[in-house]
């Protein structure tokens, strides 16, 4: 059995698997419960001075058959008195002292911030984690996103933390800025012992269309709220590569958040540079059960793969995350049909012939089974990603291997395209019918 233990800057925890700051650590009852089923930190929900939220608070992407894609909700950090969290903190500690507990703070001036630092060490927590990430309410009294937007400010703040705190800082970063680098940067200079990415995305996830009001619609009125769930995944995943990488940043511990919901997901975080996960919608949707399979799926990846600790994969992926500019030119798949799966749908036809690049002609001669013009593939992955037969279409490696220039290389050579016609350009060799011919088909 592989070793799940982590040591994430300090705070040690039996296994990778967090509960985000959010309404599952709202109450020690819920954190205890989570312990039980198998979490190995929490991060409290977000203390501060307490706050009134709104009813009702969450809005939901409910694409196609799938509930809650994207989740969005206008909730404000805790609304529970300090001193109950405190107390529960505490008790929680006294039941699971070799869980890591992390409390989630927001505040305004620097004499706040050192008395609830002060007030969570003395509660017995193992670390905190800086809020500059909500994006709507904190955020228009000069808090959370409003922090984490403003790199200068966030490093301050930080700075204040670390001077105030005996136990670990995390900093957690909200995603609704340009460039991720800047605020992981000021994290890093303000002294953080670790970062957490992302909070939750700027979002509008729909109109009542009798009302008028953006969901989750107040009394007539609704607000921008943030968006997490499965829907985010991709961008916190990037933006955790990009933290990863950086030269002044990669030793810094990171916490990945963000749609994690299987352990698949949560490989993929450890892979890009992520040392402990968090969780929110997830567990928000299924419940705390959703650990058990994380777990096992985890175990077996490892013992798959012949890993021991975490930290044998911890950035693993990242070698192979490069700039565009560095990928080969020469590098060439086609798509292949496999007409034992093929269910004769022609989704694959309607995709490549309207949206891509007319590879695919439709069946002939009694067949069912759409046929691949090799000539005209370019190997974008279309028809493969709309199949809904699984390995239906697969793409097949047509260059030998021997070759390899990248558009770099391309630059320094003096060999790319300078002008709108130039004949070094791609796209040249395959066959595009004229656009009447679209009237006939
Ligand atoms: C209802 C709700 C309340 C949240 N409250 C907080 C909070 O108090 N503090 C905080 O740092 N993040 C808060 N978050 C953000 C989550 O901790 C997490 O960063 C985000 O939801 C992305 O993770 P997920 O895709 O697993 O939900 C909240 C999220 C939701 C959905
Ligand atoms: S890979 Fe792209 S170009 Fe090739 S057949 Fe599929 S959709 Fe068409
Ligand atoms: S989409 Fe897949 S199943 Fe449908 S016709 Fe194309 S290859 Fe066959």
């Amino acid at each position: 059995m592989p070793n799940l233990n982590i040591n994430f800057a300090g705070i040690k925890s039996p296994n990778p698997f967090w509960l985000a700051s959010a309404p599952p650590t709202n109450s020690g009852y819920q954190v205890m419960k989570a312990f039980e089923a198998g979490w190995g930190g929490a991060v409290w929900k977000t203390l501060g001075v307490p706050v009134i939220n709104v009813s009702s608070r969450y809005g939901s992407t409910n694409y196609r058959n799938t509930r809650m894609a994207g989740f969005n909700n206008i909730e404000l950090i805790t609304d529970r008195p300090l001193i109950d969290n405190l107390k529960e903190i505490e008790e929680v500690k006294k039941y699971f002292p070799d869980h890591a507990i992390i409390a989630s703070l927001m505040v305004e001036s620097k004499a706040e911030w050192e008395q609830i630092i002060k007030d969570v060490e003395n509660a017995g927590a193992d670390g905190i984690e800086l809020n500059f990430g909500c994006p709507h309410g904190m955020c228009e009294r000069g808090m959370g996103s409003a922090v984490g937007q403003e790199p200068d400010v966030l490093e301050t703040i930080v700075g204040w933390a670390k001077e105030a705190a005996t136990i670990p800082v995390i900093t957690k970063l909200t995603p609704n800025i340009s460039h991720i680098i800047d605020p992981g940067l000021a994290a890093v200079r303000g002294g953080t012992d670790a970062i957490s990415l992302i909070n939750t995305i700027k979002s509008i996830v729909g109109i009542d269309l009798d009302t008028y009001a953006p969901y989750p619609v107040v009394d007539g009125k609704g607000t921008n709220g943030g968006y997490c769930g499965p829907a985010v995944k991709p961008i916190a995943l990037e933006m955790t590569k990009e933290l990863a990488k950086h030269p002044d940043i990669r030793t810094t511990p990171i916490s990945g958040i963000g749609g994690i919901e299987t352990w698949r997901d949560v490989v993929e975080f450890i892979l890009l540079g992520a040392s402990s996960v968090q969780v929110c919608t997830a567990v928000m949707h299924y419940g705390f059960g959703i650990v058990r399979e994380m777990e096992q799926g985890l175990v077996q990846f490892m013992n798959d793969k012949g890993y021991e600790t975490i930290y044998d994969f911890v950035g693993k992926a990242l070698p192979n995350v490069t700039e565009w500019k560095h990928l080969n030119l020469k590098h060439k798949v086609v798509a292949k049909i496999n007409a034992d799966k093929c269910i004769g749908c022609d989704l694959c036809y309607i995709a490549c012939d309207d949206g891509a690049h007319q590879a695919i002609a439709l069946p002939k001669n009694g067949s069912r089974i759409p046929e691949i013009i090799d000539e005209n593939c370019v190997g974008c992955n279309l028809c493969s990603l709309v199949c809904p037969v699984e390995e239906c279409i697969t793409m097949e490696k047509r260059d030998d291997g021997t070759q390899h220039v990248t558009w770099d290389e391309k630059t320094q050579a003096g060999t790319i395209p300078t002008t709108f016609n130039d004949d070094r350009a791609g796209g040249k060799g395959h066959y595009v019918p004229k656009p009447t011919d679209a009237l006939k088909v």
